[in-house]
């Protein structure tokens, strides 16, 4: 597929008004996705578990305007209130993705969205926003054109949420999601993320990421301008080559469920993450003493209780503690009794692995 198969031709159905509400969760990537090309193509694959419990609903309200506008008509309201401040992003959404919906200038849209997470609680709500958002629109086209299958509306929505924000286009399906051309699996694309097609051991299903909210202000470089920084970065190379080994090495490590290895390339792309963060020019930190203090008590915990409980990092100092189901008594004891101390005003999530967004 080329982005050429999201051009539609014309639509053979004409419809006035209505009004469609997606709920779309938010993903937690495992390989992460750091650097990008032109277009929103990601520099190196990526591969994420879907969650379950962040995520953000969106209704659009449509009405076909009496002729073409000449620019985007659109009301944005955020937890039931105007956000003027939110509109410019989606201006810039609407002007990416319009040669893929050529209708968009010929309605008026309310927009309503509201996350399940606490606002400002330092999760990114991007990846669930937008696909969301992508999902309303696809739902919208799929009335103008109802042949559009559920296999095409997929794809569209990922690759339409895509150049909204990258990770969002891991946020349509779960419950393992890559994206990312990578030459061991045959489907995967850069325009959209796909189910991740091999076997999963049983241990990693329903597995658990309870999010500890460690600094919840706002974030001193936005994932935009870090992934920029991945230009000219000294690593870059051998970063992009590093995160195709690990999905490769993923696919054991799925299929046996080999725990032990899977900690080591969930933790270690975690930690690659924020080196390439120090190590770019300009460099920057986003890590807080407090995320440090949680990973060092989860390594020391690891050891001496044998379990499983592992960490991963966002752009950001918030810190995810993934762990398995038969676990769950257990290290959620030792989130409570050791980690929640590290944690603004005591805040974390339970959430765990999702089966993507639903219509509601
Ligand atoms: C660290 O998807 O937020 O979460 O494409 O510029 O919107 P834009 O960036 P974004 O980057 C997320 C990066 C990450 C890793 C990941 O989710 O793979």
């Amino acid at each position: 597929m080329t982005h050429k198969n999201f051009i539609p031709s014309v639509y053979s159905n004409e419809i006035t008004a209505g009004k469609v509400t997606y709920k779309s969760p938010s993903n937690i990537a495992l390989v992460k996705y750091w650097g990008k090309k032109d277009n929103q193509i990601p520099a190196n694959p990526s591969i994420s578990f879907t969650l379950d419990a962040c995520a953000t609903t969106t209704s659009i309200s449509y009405n076909k305007l009496a002729s073409k506008s000449s620019d985007f008509s659109f009301d944005l309201l955020f937890e039931g209130k105007p956000k003027e401040e939110f509109k410019p992003k989606i201006k810039i959404f609407f002007g990416r993705i319009e040669s893929y919906l050529p209708f968009l200038k010929e309605y008026h849209f309310k927009i309503e969205t509201s996350n399940s997470f606490p606002h400002s609680s330092g999760i990114a709500s991007s990846a669930s926003g937008m696909s969301a958002l992508a999902l309303c629109l696809m739902s919208i086209e799929k009335k103008l054109n109802p042949e559009i299958n559920q296999d095409f509306f997929n794809k569209k929505a990922s690759f339409l949420a895509r150049l909204g924000s990258g990770s969002a286009c891991r946020s349509i399906e779960g419950d393992l999601i890559q994206w990312g051309a990578h030459s061991d699996i045959a489907e995967s694309s850069d325009l959209y993320g796909v189910k991740y097609p091999y076997k999963v051991h049983a241990v990693f299903k329903n597995y658990h990421d309870t999010i500890l909210l460690v600094d919840k202000g706002q974030k001193q470089v936005s994932s935009t301008v870090g992934h920029d920084l991945m230009h000219n970065h000294p690593f870059a190379k051998n970063r992009f080559a590093q995160a195709h080994e690990n999905l490769t090495k993923l696919q054991a490590v799925f299929s046996e469920g080999d725990l032990k290895s899977f900690i080591e390339i969930v933790e270690s792309e975690a930690l690659t993450l924020h080196a390439m963060m120090m190590t770019s020019l300009p460099y920057f930190v986003l890590m807080k003493p407090n995320t440090l203090e949680i990973i060092n008590k989860i390594w020391a915990f690891r050891e001496s209780s044998n379990t499983n409980v592992c960490f991963t990092l966002d752009a950001g100092a918030n810190v995810h503690v993934l762990y398995p189901e038969s676990e769950k008594e257990e290290v959620f004891q030792f989130i409570k009794n050791e980690l929640v101390a590290y944690c603004e005003n005591g805040q974390y999530i339970c959430d765990r692995i999702g089966f993507g967004a639903k219509k509601l």
